[in-house]
């Protein structure tokens, strides 16, 4: 629908301030309709903007210019998502196509995401729900609930939208007849409960007549219930329930003028604070005292879910963007183990074991993922087994994070239970999730604090601990110089160890071959025990062909700050096929050997390594030298 729509509100043609300041006190809600052009969601959406005499949001500052007519175009939105990262993915440019468009009656503003009803659209539709408090599921009364009805339906629930409305379109068409809206709503009572979706409301509907959209239809006598408008308007929204929950606000920023104020900046996400109610900070546990809740207009008695506030604390504890202020007695979880549902966003498929960042609210982390443990259909809502997720797959997964997080299961808060992760080297968000529950594993499995540590064992060899971090083509040299400087550094009286890509895959990495996925884990592995040998207090120098960059950059991750060097060992492809030590090259370009680095799996090369070696320019003795000079010098 893109004819323009005329305003008929007087007030905003004769005082655009006082109508604004009006709808200001209204409550929003959001919803999103599903299903496709086909089931007539377009005219019904024209509909409800022309019955409820539409205006376009990002179009109120023009009808001062233009107070008469008003465009219905869509726009590209840029893609917030479960979090408040809107202007971080704005910077990213992530745009995901759904259209919102803002109305608004007498009793509510609401804000209507239309996204394509087709499966390949998955995405948009994740986009549209996570924000949405209200899904109209449109159904044509003359086909009944077809496979797109179940999976729209699987996503709202997924996505947690608490109120379905079934919009059975179409009535005209099939003569206003009961039996049919009936048999309908029958069917999809029984599809409904099986996912879990309790309470809907089935409305019959003609987007195209009008009929239950603005008031009740003469046409059918039979209904009793609301028209859609009607019902829409009544409906509690999220922010309404969540002032009912505990309170909690994830720390947006710190706020510290002057050094006698000290506040702490965040929109709550649940429950309502007082001055004096005791607070516990997350995930340190520290507890305190709420002292003022400060906002523009002054200072407050109480705030409470959906308010942007300021809180000051009455004691100097440690505080900061990420952490989460919760009512004392009744914190959210802290964990760094769950089993979330994963929907995938991005072209390329999910790679398991791979660091991505993972956002939660103001809480940013590096996260790997498990192969899901299942793989939902979403039309027929089998379990089937996988060991990745393309585009749109939907999955159940295990997350791992590498620090502990403040959370909360998504059904019960969104705010503190949705996440989305992002690629770290293209900033791309390749999925949304939702969290369930912690992992038992990871609740009784404690860190062991031991009394020597690596200082102490680092100091009784007299060194500084280090990694000597080798990538490089099979063939460049990695091992040929990894052994030249052990051998120095053993002159040197220096307690070092070297791990060996050959030698390490004949037996903690046996099970492991050369997809990407076994190579990330290859790699993982790696860095693990290379970490635990730097603990000890050695020099610890890996040589592996470790090709992909996010592994590089976990691993050093893993480790204190500058102690990770990465050492490119840089020999041309040409040059490490001419030199073909092994003979593997031949036999890659003959077809015998698959996933070879260089001919058909990628090497992404360091971009700021610590160390280059050129191996064309300089002799493997030269360059144990170099290596030597840059770590002792
Ligand atoms: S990595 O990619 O997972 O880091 P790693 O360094 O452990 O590789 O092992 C590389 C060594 O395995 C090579 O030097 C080579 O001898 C051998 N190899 C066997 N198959 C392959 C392959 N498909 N690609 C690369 N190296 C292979």
């Amino acid at each position: 629908m893109t004819d323009p729509v005329y305003v008929t509100d007087a007030l905003i043609a004769e005082d655009i301030e006082a109508y604004l300041a009006r709808h200001e006190q209204k409550s929003l809600l959001r919803f999103i309709t599903c299903g496709s052009v086909d089931d007539g969601k377009s005219t019904l959406i024209g509909r409800l903007l022309y019955d409820s005499k539409m205006i376009f949001e990002d179009q109120l500052a023009a009808l001062e210019a233009d107070s008469r007519r008003v465009g219905t175009q869509g726009q590209e939105i840029d893609f917030a998502l479960l979090v408040d990262g809107l202007a971080a993915e704005r910077e990213q440019g992530i745009t995901i196509d759904v259209a919102y468009r803002f109305f608004t009656t007498e009793k509510r503003k609401f804000i209507v995401a239309d996204t394509p009803g087709h499966e390949q659209y998955t995405r948009n539709m994740v986009t549209g729900a996570s924000t949405a408090d209200l899904a109209v599921i449109l159904i044509d009364a003359r086909k009944g609930v077809l496979t797109q009805t179940r999976r729209h339906s699987f996503l709202a629930h997924l996505l947690g939208i608490r109120h379905i409305v079934l919009a059975v379109n179409k009535m005209d068409l099939v003569g206003y007849d009961k039996g049919v809206f009936d048999r309908i709503t029958l069917a999809y009572r029984a599809f409904a409960s099986e996912i879990g979706i309790t309470n809907f409301t089935a409305i019959p509907i003609s987007g195209f007549k009008g009929d239950n959209i603005a008031a009740a239809s003469a046409n059918t006598p039979w209904y009793k219930g609301p028209a859609l408008i009607e019902h829409l308007e009544g409906v509690e929204v999220a922010a309404q329930r969540e002032v009912e929950k505990e309170f909690r606000m994830p720390v947006q920023w710190v706020n510290r003028p002057n050094l006698d104020f000290r506040g702490f900046s965040g929109l709550i996400a649940g429950g309502r604070v007082r001055p004096g109610d005791a607070v516990r900070v997350l995930p340190s546990g520290k507890t305190t005292r709420v002292g003022r809740i400060v906002t523009l207009d002054g200072d407050l008695d109480e705030a409470a879910a959906g308010q942007s506030v300021t809180l000051t604390l009455t004691d100097e504890i440690d505080c900061s963007r990420g952490d989460v202020i919760a009512a004392a007695d009744a914190p959210p979880e802290v964990a760094d183990q769950f089993e979330a549902t994963l929907v995938w966003m991005a072209d390329e498929a999910m790679i398991p074991g791979r660091a991505y960042w993972l956002k939660l609210g103001t809480q940013s982390v590096s996260a790997t993922v498990q192969a899901p443990k299942y793989e939902i259909n979403v039309n027929t809502l089998d379990h089937l087994a996988t060991k990745t997720l393309d585009l749109n797959g939907i999955g159940v997964v295990e997350v791992s994070t590498d620090k502990p997080i403040v959370f909360e299961a998504y059904a019960d808060n969104r705010a503190l239970g949705g996440f989305i992760l992002i690629d770290k080297l293209t900033n791309a968000t390749v999925a949304a999730g939702m969290l369930h529950f912690s992992l038992r594993r990871a609740q009784n499995v404690h860190w062991q604090a031991t009394d020597i540590d690596r200082d102490m064992r680092a100091d009784m060899k007299n060194q500084r601990p280090a990694l000597l971090w080798f990538t490089g083509l099979s063939g460049s040299g990695k091992s040929t110089i990894a052994n030249l400087v052990e051998k120095k550094l053993h002159r040197m009286n220096r307690h070092s160890f070297l791990l060996d890509g050959d030698n390490v895959r004949h037996g903690l990495n046996r099970d492991l071959g050369f997809t990407e996925a076994d190579r990330i884990e290859n790699i993982r592995r790696v860095g693990e025990v290379a970490k635990l040998m730097s603990d000890a207090g050695l020099i610890v120098i890996t040589a592996f062909i470790s090709p992909f960059r996010a592994e590089r950059e976990m691993v050093r991750a893993m480790l204190p700050e500058g102690e990770f060097l990465e050492i490119f060992i840089d020999t041309p492809l040409e040059e490490a096929e001419k030199r073909d030590v092994k003979g593997l090259y031949k036999k890659a370009r003959a077809g015998q050997l698959k996933n070879f680095t260089g001919i058909d799996s990628p090497y992404e090369a360091p971009e700021n390594p610590e160390i280059r070696i050129d191996t064309t320019a300089m002799t493997p003795e030269q360059a144990a030298d170099a290596i030597i000079d840059r770590l002792l010098g």
